[in-house]
């Protein structure tokens, strides 16, 4: 059986300038969002990823258009005619449970898997049910199947979550948008996405408030509107691309990387030692030659520090001079990389949700494997930095997320390519 692999010469210290992609968190629920509202939908800074086209596939299933010119994609929802989406397409992408709310908004029914577990964590998806049965949704489950009806309509509803899920908080707007009457979701997610979500339907002639703090209000929208929209920058592919400046003591500048929200992240890369600049959409970092320790991080949902960008921060840690701590908050199981950083002589401990690293002052090139995308995408910033060659398996965790990563890498003078070979 053929593989990919992303083989990597470490040791080249990353200078130069890049253009950042959409963000996927982002451009996933909107894609989702663009099913409900019958009219034509332009979105663009849509990213290429795998991701993003197994959402491309759902909305086809389901009846609807999904053309992609360059970064723009045109989704046509006037006709769409499935309400259920097959097992195989669900598989396709962990985040699929956002088509819930929208199929559920749409035909006011959804039949569809439940995820199954995953490679950080279960993620169950009990608060999207509980959020979705207060707007008048009642579910069965029938062999795995979640078959969903709204028997009386949908109805505006008061949903407190009881921890701000941000797919829970997207599933609930995307629902009550359609649903009579106002919806107040509060403990909402604050991630920026969230209002990026909103603001998206707001364009299309919904009246969403408070997106960005943690109460919302969805007020239906009369009638949709076609519209055209651009999906905000990827916040933690800007994260990503700066951490792995930072490990070769590099000097890079991220265009419309959109500093407001990197907040919870810039101050990271300065207790690191890193002189971090913000010029409009531009952010500028300058490594020096060795990274401090960072102390302790702990992930939490936004404004505080992103899970998502706990992988590469560690490496980052892993180079560093002294000690920091790592407590993982979100996900049960995020510290799948930590056994392939150690095969790069990393000298990291784990301890349930904690991690402890000792930094040291080299990393070596090894064979490591990709066990989730953020997780693969810092083993990959890891090989930059290590002496030798890394050769990072499972790419494709990579390509659900990083678009047109070891290009991107590339121009910023990395030596790293993509070869194809013979698993044993
Ligand atoms: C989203 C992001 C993901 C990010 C995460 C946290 C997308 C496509 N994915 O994932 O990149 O890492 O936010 O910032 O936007 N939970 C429950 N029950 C539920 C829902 C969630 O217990 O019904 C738990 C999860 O298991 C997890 C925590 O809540 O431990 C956070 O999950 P959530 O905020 O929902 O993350 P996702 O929307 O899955």
């Amino acid at each position: 059986m053929r593989m990919e692999l992303l083989v990597i010469e470490g040791g080249k210290r990353l200078e130069g300038e890049l253009e950042l992609q959409g963000s996927k968190n982002s451009a996933l629920p909107i894609l989702a969002a663009a099913a409900v509202t019958g009219e034509t939908s332009i979105l663009k800074h849509c990213p290429y990823l795998r991701d993003t086209d197994a959402a491309m596939r759902i909305l086809r299933h389901i009846g609807c258009t999904a053309e992609r010119a360059g970064d723009t994609v045109i989704v046509r929802s006037d006709a769409p005619k499935r309400w259920e989406i097959p097992d195989a397409l669900m598989r396709e992408m962990r985040s699929s449970i956002i088509f819930l709310g929208a199929l559920l908004s749409r035909f006011g029914r959804a039949e569809l898997s439940a995820p199954g577990g995953c490679d950080i964590g279960l993620r169950p998806i009990d608060l999207h049910l509980s959020a979705l049965s207060a707007l008048g949704v009642r579910i069965e489950e029938q062999c795995g199947r979640l078959c969903c009806s709204a028997p009386k309509g949908l109805h505006g509803a008061a949903i407190t979550l009881p921890f701000p899920s941000v797919g829970a908080t997207e599933n609930s707007i995307l629902c009550a948008v359609t649903a009579k009457g106002e919806t107040v979701i509060r403990n909402a997610a604050r991630e920026p996405e969230i209002c990026d979500l909103a603001a998206f339907f707001n364009g299309c002639g919904a009246r969403i408030s408070g997106a960005g703090t943690d109460t919302i209000t969805v007020e239906p929208a009369a009638r949709f509107r076609a519209t055209e929209f651009t999906i905000m920058p990827d916040r933690i592919m800007a994260a990503t691309f700066l951490a792995a400046a930072a490990v070769t003591g590099g000097s890079v500048c991220v265009h419309r990387a959109a500093p407001q929200y990197l907040v919870p992240v810039l101050p990271y890369f300065e207790q690191a030692g890193c002189v971090v600049q913000t010029q409009g959409d531009d952010v500028l970092l300058h490594a020096p030659r060795r990274l401090q320790s960072t102390g302790l991080v702990r992930t939490m949902p936004y404004p505080g520090f992103p899970t998502d960008f706990q992988a590469s921060a560690m490496v980052m840690a892993a180079l560093s001079q002294g000690t920091s701590v790592f407590v993982e908050t979100i996900f049960e199981n995020r510290f799948r990389h930590v056994p392939q950083l150690r095969r790069m002589g990393a000298h990291i401990t784990v301890h349930n949700n904690v991690a402890v690293v000792e930094g040291v002052p080299q990393l070596c090139g090894a064979a490591v494997q990709a066990t989730d995308l953020r997780g693969g995408a810092a083993l990959v910033t890891a090989g930059l930095a290590a002496q030798g060659e890394t050769h990072v398996s499972c790419v494709g965790h990579i390509d659900r997320g990083c678009e047109r990563f070891e290009q991107n890498l590339a121009l910023l003078g990395a030596r790293i390519k993509r070869i194809e070979t013979d698993t044993e």
